[in-house]
């Protein structure tokens, strides 16, 4: 689905990327895990042109390295960044229909907005209320519905838990298990553990610009060096 090869990437003279390689196959969820600043979201970026990716970046067998965001939007990838940046001032109702692509209809694609109000009952009860008075994790599940409005087929989402509760961390799995259900291809970024070991098919581990580790979230259990060194605080 996905396949990253070499990929460097600079902020001004800063060397952040400095050759990532990694692939996400067809309804596969993997996990991108590592500590603050070794460069996740900088990798999410790259592969979405907001950064310019050096290397090579294939999507379904084509090479988008050099495309524009909103081009490699339109081939159907997905980015839920880790700032839940809803529209404050726009309804929940609103801030979804943002995420259909140009020209593309509700219900034409995998997820429909009545579907989505089926799955997140609180979204459903905040249908038309502006967004900006829903709560930490609901702005989070709408940031992300938002982006599977535009029927991506691979996804990369960007520390989806980060400051959940419990519950609402439970309920943010349970979504990346109905979006691997449906065929789509998740990468999944966290810094934790956490959900990732419960749900993730496969596992990347980041340091300083590039991949340290690659294995099954079993083989990562296992490897309490690369936890010691890369991931534990
Ligand atoms: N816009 C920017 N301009 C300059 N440097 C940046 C910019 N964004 C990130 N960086 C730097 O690039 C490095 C990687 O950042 P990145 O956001 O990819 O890290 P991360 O792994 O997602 O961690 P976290 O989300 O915890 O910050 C960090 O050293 C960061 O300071
Ligand atoms: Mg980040």
């Amino acid at each position: 689905m996905i396949e990253v090869t070499d990929m460097h990437a600079y902020y001004g003279k800063s060397h952040i990327l400095q050759g990532v390689t990694m692939n996400v196959q067809e309804g596969e969820i993997v996990a991108l895990l590592g500590r603050n600043g070794v460069g996740r979201s900088t990798t999410c970026k790259a592969i979405m042109g907001e950064v310019i990716p050096h290397g090579s970046v294939k999507f379904k067998g084509q090479e988008i390295a050099g495309k524009k965001a909103y081009e490699v939007a339109n081939l159907g990838i997905g980015y839920v960044p880790e700032n839940r940046d809803i529209f404050p001032g726009l309804t929940t109702r609103q801030n979804l229909t943002l995420g259909l692509k140009p020209g593309q209809k509700d219900g034409s694609g995998r997820w429909s907005m009545e579907s989505m109000f089926e799955m997140f009952e609180n979204l459903k009860r905040r249908a038309d209320v502006e967004a900006s008075v829903l709560s930490g994790g609901e702005q989070q599940m709408l940031t992300m519905c938002r982006t599977l409005m535009g029927d991506p087929e691979f996804v990369m989402i960007d520390e989806p838990t980060e400051g959940l509760s419990p519950q609402m961390v439970q309920k943010v799995a349970e979504v990346l298990k109905e979006i691997a259900k449906r065929g789509i291809s998740t990468l999944l970024v966290e810094q934790k553990l956490a959900i990732a070991m419960d749900i993730a098919d496969r596992v990347y581990v980041m340091g300083h610009g590039h991949v340290v580790f690659e294995g099954t979230p079993a083989e990562l259990k296992d490897r309490e060096d690369v936890r010691k060194e890369w991931l534990e605080v």
